[in-house]
């Protein structure tokens, strides 16, 4: 069996998650190329070696350029801040690596445009690119669109898709980097806010058009972080500083199948902790999938009978259910880090037969396009189409 040699930049929160995935893959599904995780890199040697032997990385770095710089790395797995995203995908892209980059692809759209332009190029020396969307791979999710797409709801009329966290409530809770334009983008907007424009996209083949948008940051400084944590950092870096990226993004859509949608994302809905909700309604029926129920789909079925017709729970851990024949007999459900291995899964077989993995780069910059309108109608007061933009291979 041929082999994938991986070197994964960034450990914390996705690094562990797509460790995960990495180590499992190759165990659950029968792939024709066997996962290498060959090194792992983070900024501080001490920690990053500990990662190392934690997630089970051969080797570690404290420089990802020399990561790329190794003949021996076929694939470069991004888990690091938007920030950093565009530089690492592009030197890896035209050093030969696929690449998997996590969401949103980039920070604006320009850096986004570019890599997806880069991936365009790379694709026509048989090297790949995706972004790491990856609610996509909830076996519900998939199940979902396969029901849109087979017409069992007919003409979607509406898209109704909500994700709430809760985790800076607190006004004493740190800048950390998630709340810093200059690292993050944008905030729940782009954090959240753009998983749920790809699923939405993904299960109803529809793309949003125009939008017309707000966005609230209720707290606007905050104690600066000590140490670092991603999302449970502690305050006692001394001082405060300027939140500059959205607390909340909420705004109305038209997508160009000619349904309508409404769209949340806020980190300030006390009580919510990871609440992705989206539920489509068309002229035959209606879907609803909310991820605390990961292993369910709610599917209702205006064609039967008015006598008959109520909203039906499905349970997706059937073997028959995309993914799910690799893991549990029917009714053992799964995870959240299982979306992860179905991503990997996916880039492993589109590496191996030479296609297309999706969501692309372009795909991703579309994602990046709808964010900026939803910027643009937010401090315009105005509706705002979604600009189109144009990769190519030459
Ligand atoms: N798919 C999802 O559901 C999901 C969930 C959370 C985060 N994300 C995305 O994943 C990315 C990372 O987020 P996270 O939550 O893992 O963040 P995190 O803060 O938990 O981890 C970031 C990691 O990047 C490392 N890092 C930062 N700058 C670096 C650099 N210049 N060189 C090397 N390493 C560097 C940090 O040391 C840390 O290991 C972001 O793009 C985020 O939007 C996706």
């Amino acid at each position: 069996m041929g082999q994938l040699r991986v070197g994964m930049v960034g450990y914390a929160f996705m690094g562990a998650a797509h460790s995960q995935a990495w180590r499992t893959v190759n165990h659950a599904f029968d792939l024709p190329l066997s996962a290498q995780m060959t090194v792992v890199c983070g900024r501080n040697e001490s920690s990053v070696a500990a990662a190392a032997a934690k997630l089970g990385w051969s080797e570690h770095t404290t420089d990802w350029r020399s990561v790329i710089d190794r003949d021996d790395i076929d694939l470069v797995d991004i888990c690091t801040p938007g920030d950093t995203h565009a530089e690492i995908a592009l030197a890896a892209l035209a050093a030969g690596k696929h690449v998997l980059c996590e969401k949103p692809l980039a920070n604006t759209v320009a850096e986004a445009q570019e890599m997806a332009q880069a991936a365009a190029q790379a694709q026509t020396r048989g090297v790949r690119a995706m972004c790491g969307f990856n609610y996509r791979r909830v076996p519900a999710v998939t199940f979902m669109r396969q029901l849109i797409e087979s017409g069992r709801i007919g003409t979607i009329r509406h898209v109704r898709a909500v994700y709430l966290q809760d985790w800076i409530v607190d006004p004493e809770f740190p800048l950390v980097w998630r709340l810093r334009k200059d690292v993050a983008g944008s905030g729940a907007l782009g954090d959240i806010g753009a998983h749920i424009v790809d699923l939405t996209q993904y299960v109803t083949g529809q793309r949003i058009g125009s939008v017309s948008a707000l966005t609230e940051t209720f707290v606007k400084e905050r104690p600066l972080p000590g140490e670092s944590a991603g999302l449970s950092a502690s305050g006692n870096g001394g001082g405060t500083g300027q939140v500059t990226v959205d607390d909340a993004a909420l705004f109305l859509a038209r997508l160009d199948g000619g349904a309508v949608a409404t769209y949340e994302a806020t980190r300030f809905a006390t009580g919510r902790k990871n609440g992705l909700r989206v539920e489509i309604n068309g002229s035959a029926g209606s879907v609803a999938f909310d991820f605390e129920r990961m292993n369910e789909l709610e599917f209702y079925d205006a064609t039967l009978p008015a006598t008959e017709q109520g909203f039906t729970r499905i349970l997706i851990t059937e073997p028959e259910h995309t993914y799910m024949a690799a893991w549990w007999p029917a009714g053992h459900p799964i995870g959240y880090e299982h979306s992860f291995t179905h991503e990997v899964r996916d880039l492993i077989e589109a590496i191996d037969t030479g296609a297309d993995p999706a969501p692309s780069f372009a795909d991703a910059l579309q994602v990046q396009l709808v964010l900026d309108a939803v910027e643009r109608s937010a401090a315009s007061g105005s509706w705002t189409d979604v600009e189109t933009a144009l990769v190519t291979a030459g």
